[in-house]
């Protein structure tokens, strides 16, 4: 298959086109438009005859047309991602996940291209910390955020146009994402980084929030496997039973760098933080018999601190910024 990858040159993005070019003979066209969260060195050394770079924004009709002509497959990970970022300025979330989404669907019905849509377990809403319950693909949408809301929306789209329009679609819905190329505002490089600075970790409230985390390389197996083998119309929830509060994960980034288990600070909370994310991947499971392969939280977690400490020349150039923003919002 030849399969546009928009959002490619960020966190999950270029982690799945890695994945592809290593473990099938796929070829593949990365559409982004570097903004802040792309960087293009996450694409550097993959191989010219089966890798093409498209700088540009999805929510152009006229790019996005010419490139679904050339393609047999879209897997569509283009957006704004960060919470926090959707509080101080919802209009880019907008954009680019609910026009970019639409502008892309709109392509995808005029040329009948396969499509497979990214989405978050943030459009369920949350749980609450001492609920036995997890996500499963019936439950009831109910976002908090702008991020979560406009990524539901995204998702709606979707599955009116495969109703309405037949557009051959599927959508996944994944938990917290951890492993290399991630963007130093989120939660795990943030705390890897300020450690590497010197600088003491920022646990947002009282640290108990919880989220399920998984290996970014299972999240790229998962959409691998709904791309080939997933039933049209269908949503899978992926997630790797990966459940930590914020603070254990914060103790288990201090002891593999050597710190004490309470060297960190407590700051503002988020707005609306939601308490907790916790799926249930089932239907993923045992309808196309996906399983993760990142068992070992703690060590897939001593692997990603070890990215960051080899590669500062990386994340280095965004870390003053980032924390700029974070210091004025008293984060
Ligand atoms: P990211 O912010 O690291 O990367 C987003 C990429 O999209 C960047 O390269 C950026 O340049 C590009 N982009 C933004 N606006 C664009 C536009 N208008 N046109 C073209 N490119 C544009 O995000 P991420 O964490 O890699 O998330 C990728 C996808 O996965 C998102 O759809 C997100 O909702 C979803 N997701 C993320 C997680 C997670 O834990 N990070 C979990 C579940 C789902
Ligand atoms: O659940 C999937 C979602 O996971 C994705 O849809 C989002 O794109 C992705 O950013 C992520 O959202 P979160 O809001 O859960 O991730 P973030 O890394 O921003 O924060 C994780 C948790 O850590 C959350 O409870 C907030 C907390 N936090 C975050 C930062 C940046 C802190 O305590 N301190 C911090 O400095």
């Amino acid at each position: 298959m030849k399969i546009l990858v928009t959002g490619g040159a960020g966190f999950i993005g270029s982690n799945f086109v890695h994945f592809v070019l290593e473990n099938t003979e796929h070829s593949v066209t990365v559409l982004d438009k570097l903004t802040y969260a792309g960087n293009r060195a996450s694409l550097d050394g993959l191989p010219d005859d089966r890798f093409a770079f498209v700088k540009g924004d999805i929510a152009d009709a006229e790019l996005v047309d010419g490139l679904f002509t050339e393609h047999d497959a879209v897997v569509h990970y283009a957006a704004e991602s960060h919470n926090d970022n959707s509080l101080s300025d919802p209009s880019p979330f907008v954009h680019t996940n609910l026009v970019g989404t639409f502008t892309l669907l709109e392509a995808a019905r005029r040329h009948g291209i396969r499509f497979h849509h990214i989405s978050t377990d943030e459009v369920y809403g949350d749980l609450e910390l001492d609920d036995p319950a997890r996500f499963t693909e019936s439950t009831p949408y109910n976002p908090s955020s702008p991020y979560s809301s406009t990524k539901a929306g995204s998702d709606l789209l979707v599955r009116a146009w495969v109703r309405s329009f037949g557009v051959e679609a599927t959508i996944s819905n994944c938990s917290n994402n951890y492993g290399p190329y991630q963007h130093v505002e989120k939660f795990i490089p943030r705390q890897i980084t300020n450690v590497l600075r010197g600088e003491r970790p920022k646990l947002y409230g009282t640290g108990e929030n919880v989220r399920d985390w998984i290996h970014a390389d299972d999240h790229s197996s998962a959409v691998l496997t709904i791309l080939e083998k997933g039933r049209i119309g269908e949503t899978y929830l992926i997630g790797a039973d990966g459940e930590k509060n914020n603070k254990q994960v914060v103790e288990l980034i201090l002891a593999e760098l050597g710190q004490p288990s309470d060297a960190y600070d407590l700051v503002a909370d988020r707005p609306g933080h939601d308490l907790r994310y916790a799926i249930d991947s089932t239907k993923l499971r045992s309808e196309l018999g996906w399983m993760p392969r990142y068992g070992d939280f703690a060590a897939g977690l001593a692997a990603t601190i070890q990215w960051y400490r080899d590669h500062e020349n990386w994340w280095g150039p965004q870390k003053a910024a980032t924390e700029d923003r974070y210091r004025a919002q008293g984060q």
